[in-house]
């Protein structure tokens, strides 16, 4: 891994084993875009790939020359007013009120490591050769503004990583209307756009389309990243599948309002971006002070969409997640929310925690509905107060009966940004949502948002979130979040920096989670947002787990798990077992289905185990050794999406040990089918030259299993045969131990 630099042609290749991204100063001074891809040799110059052309119609900074057209140039930070009317990546208005900015080479460093984004998640390194970071510093003259952008490559993952910093060195305060964290800028638009949209409850579903002409784009303006996109695209060769051709991903570490998009220009080419949308956004920058985008990552992989996978799997779980539980096993844990919802008392509970306890379950979770006046979703939030009423001894008393009497871990859901008007805490300080002055605020599930964009409200949610855990024995903690921000504005801030609000918020969110990580580093936080309406590289940071979806269906799951796993490693979702009929469906799906779809991701329970016949008890103490055995291995090997559920009545994955010595596949058939063909699955990731025992009979090579294919018609069809709930819904679980 190294960054070079040419002086003569001023390119900077970064590269490592694998990959090459190549910039130069343009003619101007600015940034220009040379080349992303597979890696290169290092020359003097690739200034080639810079092509200058008359073109009529087209704008020219110099006087006398037609051919230099910034509208023709591969750029890096582009900016309007240059003679390029694509979308810039950064928009500054002064005090006159114009909005041009001419960013000019100024400096560049190179140092080893990479940066800490001041108050901003950011993937990090734990020594300094695994990383090296350019560092250029743009100016802009007649503002006195710096653009310090940073471009990092790292030894073992094919990304970039890139970041902005500006820093107002002028003598008058400007507003930063725009700026992106990454802007990508290449020569065709040859390329299937895939983006992961959906709902509450079906999040994250791949949706495909050519790029075209203009701009399209996903975004969210909801205050947080949302249910309805993730922020998150690939771009890829349309011949490009899962496992070969030139594919791209970008993806934005960031939890609020973001904007992803590629803009095609009439010329073919496509200039990507990432950053915190500008929807609203307005930063007022004083003399001296410095605003810090949030990181955006681009990565390139040559063995298509699961090769990409692959780099954001192994990026996102060794140098995104953090802390104590970044490597650790994750506890099977029992969630009381589909077994009682608000309706339960401390029996009941520990009801629920014994029998799980004998099932081998780790660790109870007791969901909403524990603390104030909160027996239903009108009233308590806010207020951090076990409710007696339920708990005669408080959360202390019962997280002690947890693990005293029931042998288990315990942990405990909050909610920390939300108010119900019912409460103490809006009772007391009824300014502390975000709310616009003499308007009224929509509210979301009864409940408001408070304006975590101040530093008391943030303060004071600590406060009485530390005096619960301090008191109690607390291992694993549940962070919900069940409504978007309508009407932003804050009370507490000028006009002139209400467009700020949205991105304080988030910056205040962060806040509170970096000092209860820091304060408390041994609790397993695990994120939430009405399911996966924030399961972004931003939260996952922070929490190494999150809440995959509300929808705890298994033929769903296989599409949620199997959309969010284009970027998102299975040590990151979490999956549980519930009970049948589906709360959310109404469908019945064997409990063996059940298990074998949440087997693939951070496994848990979600219903109540006293419930279950005798045969369906002896089969979750089964799942439970299972995943016992298994789980290092589904958590830290390498993952391969095999059929896709959005295809066809089949769907497919696998996990690889990183020594090819292990692997386990599951295999799922959705509806039954009568009289049907005879079906093969191939297989990835195995060695070639060894064989395989598969689920400790029969053997066969990795050449085989790879491309002739592992014979599943007759399992699943053994599968029917068992005393299941119905012929639909099948599933399998192949374990391969080489030889
Ligand atoms: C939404 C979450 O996604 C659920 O799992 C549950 O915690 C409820 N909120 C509780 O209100």
């Amino acid at each position: 891994m190294a960054v070079y630099f040419h002086g003569e042609s001023s390119n900077f290749h970064l590269s490592n084993d694998r990959i090459s991204y190549i910039l130069t100063v343009l003619r101007n001074g600015h940034l220009g875009h040379l080349y992303f891809g597979k890696k290169l040799p290092d020359r003097e110059s690739y200034n080639y790939l810079q092509e200058e052309a008359l073109r009529p119609m087209s704008s020219n900074p110099y006087e006398g020359d037609r051919k230099f057209s910034l509208e023709h140039c591969l750029q890096e930070f582009p900016v309007y007013g240059s003679s390029d009317y694509r979308e810039p990546a950064v928009e500054i208005r002064l005090q006159n009120g114009s909005r041009i900015a001419d960013p000019r080479f100024y400096s560049h460093r190179v140092y080893t490591g990479k940066p800490i984004l001041e108050g901003l998640p950011a993937t990090y390194t734990e020594s300094s050769d695994e990383a090296e970071t350019l560092e250029i510093t743009l100016l802009d003259s007649v503002s006195g503004i710096h653009f310090i952008l940073s471009f990092t490559i790292f030894r073992d993952y094919d990304v970039i990583a890139r970041s902005c910093k500006i820093c107002n060195g002028g003598n008058e305060p400007v507003y930063i209307e725009r700026i992106m964290s990454f802007t990508l800028d290449m020569n065709d638009s040859d390329y299937d756009w895939i983006q992961f949209s959906g709902a509450w409850a079906r999040e994250r579903f791949p949706e495909k389309h050519r790029l075209h002409k203009g701009i399209q784009s996903i975004s969210s303006t909801r205050g947080h990243s949302g249910h309805m996109h993730n922020p998150f695209i690939i771009l890829k060769r349309p011949s490009a599948d899962e496992h070969q051709g030139d594919t791209f991903g970008f993806s934005f570490i960031y939890s609020g309002n973001f904007i992803i998009q590629a803009e095609v220009d009439t010329y073919g080419t496509t200039r990507t971006q990432m950053g915190i949308n500008p929807f609203q956004f307005s930063w007022l920058l004083k003399p001296g002070e410095t605003f810090t985008s949030p990181e955006g990552i681009a990565a390139y992989s040559p063995a298509g969409m699961n090769g990409l996978s692959g780099i954001f799997h192994r990026l996102y779980r060794k140098r995104l997640a953090r802390g104590f539980w970044r490597d650790r096993e994750r506890p099977i844990l029992i969630n009381n929310w589909e077994a009682t919802y608000f309706d339960f008392n401390e029996d009941k509970l520990i009801q629920i925690a014994e029998k799980a306890h004998s099932a081998g379950i780790e660790l109870f979770v007791l969901d909403d509905g524990w603390f104030g006046s909160r027996r239903d979703d009108t009233q308590g939030l806010g207020d951090w107060v076990a409710d007696r009423g339920i708990l005669p001894d408080g959360i202390a008393g019962l997280s002690r009966r947890i693990e005293e009497e029931c042998g288990m871990k315990f942990g405990l859901w909050f909610e920390p940004e939300m108010v119900n008007k019912k409460s103490d805490l809006y009772r007391n300080h009824p300014d502390w949502i975000l709310q616009t002055p003499s308007r009224k605020s929509c509210h979301g599930r009864h409940q408001f948002v408070l304006d975590f964009s101040r530093k008391d409200v943030v303060d004071y949610i600590y406060n009485s979130m530390a005096a619960v855990i301090k008191d109690s024995r607390i291992s694993y903690i549940k962070w919900d979040m069940n409504r978007s921000i309508t009407e932003c504005y804050s009370t507490a801030y000028p006009p002139e920096q209400q467009g700020e609000i949205f991105h304080r918020y988030i910056l205040g969110v962060y806040d509170l989670y970096n000092r209860l990580t820091t304060e408390f580093p041994h609790i397993l936080f695990e994120s939430c947002a009405s399911g996966g309406g924030r399961f972004d590289p931003g939260i996952l940071f922070y929490a190494p787990q999150a809440w995959t979806s509300d929808d705890t269906d298994a033929v769903e799951r296989l599409k949620i798990q199997y959309g969010t796993s284009f970027c998102y490693p299975l040590s990151s979702m979490g999956a549980h077992v519930s009970i049948t009929p589906n709360h959310q469906l109404n469908r019945n799906t064997p409990l063996s289905t059940r298990g074998n779809t949440a087997l693939f991701g951070v496994f848990g329970y979600e219903l109540d185990l006293n419930r279950l016949t005798d045969t369906e008890f002896r089969e979750v103490k089964s799942q439970i050794e299972f995943v016992k055995k298994h789980r290092k291995l589904i958590h830290s090997g390498t993952f391969y999406r095999l059929l896709s559920p959005f295809k066809g009545n089949e769907a497919a994955w696998m996990v690889v040990s990183e020594d090819k010595t292990k692997a386990i596949v599951g295999c799922y058939k959705i509806l039954n089918e009568v009289n049907e063909g005879f079906k093969r699955l191939k297989l990835q990731g195995l060695d070639e030259s060894r064989l395989y025992k598969i689920n400790g009979k029969e053997t066969f090579s990795g050449a085989e299993l790879m491309a002739a294919g592992l014979v599943i018609t007759d399992l699943l069809r053994d599968s029917v045969e068992q005393e299941e709930a119905g012929a639909d819904f099948q599933s399998e679980i192949y374990v391969l131990n080489a030889q």
